[in-house]
């Protein structure tokens, strides 16, 4: 078959990834898309066995850092569209670990619009999948597309950093690239090292929900298919050079959150039980909030209120309790 597109999503086997592949694949059967990841310990093959079979979806197992890779892939592929998610993730694992967030996210970052930029089949997108937390953390402030970026921990720093290198594709090549940067995102299938995840696994074994610190931390959560649907909004009316804010007005601070997913998980009125306060690193951020007018103006609203979204999100971790403790056990 003759596809009409070919779109190459990198770290389409995580929890954003491949919700972005799945609708990639179900809405174009006509575009071929292209996954390359190397299935890191936040995967799970499951998440994407709806379309394995399907005749426009490839996989390849590999690593973003592998320039020979890369390259081969732009070379034998005529890739139109790219996005670009595969990353290092888990802002706790940064502190442990940050050359391993500073190699995958921003060498990686480098190889892939390397590889891109020199194709002889030039892409048309080049999307960095970016993220709220490169603007740093703000008490009133909120943060446009334009805000300084201030990074706090080596996660964003490493976002950052890529950022730039996508920017400066931009800036010298006129190479097609589009930012985003996106507050939380949150739904089926996120590992469960991200807190709402966290904090259902942990109720469902009957484990305390457990709070970093006592500051009043918040966070702003937009539901996945919020995000695919910004995605493939900008993908077709997205300005080339831009960046773009990606978010929600809802607020909820972690204390509420912990709160409510007691009652939805653990049906009891006495929430107390099942919260543990446990030490906080010395520097965190409070809150990260951003405008995303510039998105809304090209149609673009976040549809699933936080009630629904929540509530998709505790029932599919209530139909589907052994999909982590198999995906870890493989
Ligand atoms: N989840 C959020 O709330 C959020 C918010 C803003 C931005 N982002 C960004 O979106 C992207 C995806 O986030 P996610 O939540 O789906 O993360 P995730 O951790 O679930 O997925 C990351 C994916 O990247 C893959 N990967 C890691 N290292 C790789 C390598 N060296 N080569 C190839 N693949 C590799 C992993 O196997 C995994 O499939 C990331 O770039 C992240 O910074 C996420």
């Amino acid at each position: 078959m003759d596809f009409t597109r070919t779109v190459l999503v990198t770290g389409g086997s995580g929890f954003i990834g491949s919700h972005l592949v799945c609708s990639l694949v179900d809405r174009h059967p006509d575009w071929r898309i292209i996954n390359l990841d190397n299935l890191d310990y936040c995967c799970s093959p499951r998440s994407l066995e709806s379309i394995e079979d399907r005749m426009n979806y490839t996989f390849m197992k590999g690593d973003v850092c592998n320039s020979q890779l890369v390259d081969h892939i732009f070379s034998t592929e005529n890739i139109d569209v790219i996005f670009h998610l595969a990353a290092k993730t888990h802002v706790e694992s940064s502190f442990e670990s940050p050359s391993n967030f500073q190699r995958v996210n921003v060498e990686g970052t480098r190889v892939l619009l390397r590889a891109a930029h020199q194709a002889r089949h030039q892409p048309r997108r080049f999307f960095y999948v970016s993220t709220d937390e490169v603007y740093g953390s703000s008490l009133h402030k909120v943060f446009d597309e334009s805000s300084p970026v201030r990074p706090s921990n080596p996660y964003s720093a490493t976002k950052a950093a890529a950022e730039f290198l996508v920017r400066s594709y931009w800036d010298k090549y006129k190479f097609p690239i589009i930012i985003t940067r996106s507050n939380n995102i949150y739904g089926p299938r996120q590992y469960t090292e991200k807190v709402i995840p966290r904090f259902i696994t942990l109720l469902q074994t009957n484990k305390k929900c457990t709070i970093q610190g006592t500051l009043p931390k918040s966070r702003h959560f937009l539901f996945i298919d919020d995000a695919i649907d910004a995605f493939l909004l900008l993908l077709e009316k997205g300005i080339v050079g831009e960046i773009y804010n990606m978010g929600t007005s809802c607020e909820i601070p972690i204390l509420q959150l912990a709160t409510e997913l007691i009652r939805m998980v653990k049906n009891v009125p006495e929430v107390n039980d099942w919260i543990e306060f446990v030490p906080d690193r010395p520097q965190v951020d409070l809150r990260y909030p951003i405008t995303c007018e510039k998105l809304q103006q090209l149609g673009w609203r976040a549809e699933v209120t936080w009630a629904e979204g929540i509530r998709q999100t505790v029932k599919w971790y209530q139909d589907n309790p052994d999909f982590w403790s198999d995906a870890s056990a493989n």
